[in-house]
Formats: C-alpha cells, structure tokens, sequence
C-alpha cells in the first residue's frame, strides 16, 4: 500500500496504484494544496517584506490552479462521488437562500 498519510513520505510503492489508491493521493494532494495555501498566507501575514509578498501571491495563485486542476481530475475519474459533491452544493445553495 502506498503511502500518502505523511507529506514528507519518501516512500513509493512498487506497483502500478490501483484505481481506488489513485483516488485516495488525488485527494490528498488536493488537501495538501490547500494546507499549502494556507501556509504561504500565514507567511505573507507575518511579514510586512514585499518580496515575500510578491513571491507568495504568485506562488498561492499558483497553488489554488494545482488545487482546481486535481479536482477536475477527481471528478472525471470518480464520476460517482462528483454526484455526491454536487448534492452539497445544491444543500448548501438551498441553505443559504433560505
Ligand atoms: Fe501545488
């Protein structure tokens, strides 16, 4: 089994990922994109250089396309869960328009 729990995981798995392990590090890089993210933004709050800013506005817009493009992916190989995710939206829509 591969392992993806870890972000500092050097391990890599002797075989071809199944369809199901290749959705499970999909999502985990997904995640790991936003937490990414959020760390870059804490850095630019932190600081006041504006090299820092300059470099971590471009690096985070970068980080949100990484973020949008694996999400496409995940829902053109789990059509199912996409479903699923799209009911939330609608319930979420609902919610907010009550
Ligand atoms: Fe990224």
């Amino acid at each position: 089994m591969p392992e993806f729990a870890q972000i500092k995981s050097v391990y890599s798995p002797k075989h071809t990922l199944s369809e199901v392990e290749i959705l499970r590090a999909i999502k985990f890089a997904i995640a790991s994109e936003f937490e990414a993210i959020q760390i870059y933004q804490q850095i630019m709050e932190s600081t006041t250089n504006k090299s820092v800013h300059n470099v971590l506005d471009e690096i985070i817009e970068d980080e949100k396309k990484h973020a949008g493009g694996l999400y496409k992916l995940l829902e053109i190989l789990c059509p199912e869960d996409e479903k699923i995710y799209q009911e939330g939206v609608r319930e979420t829509l609902e919610n907010i328009e009550r």
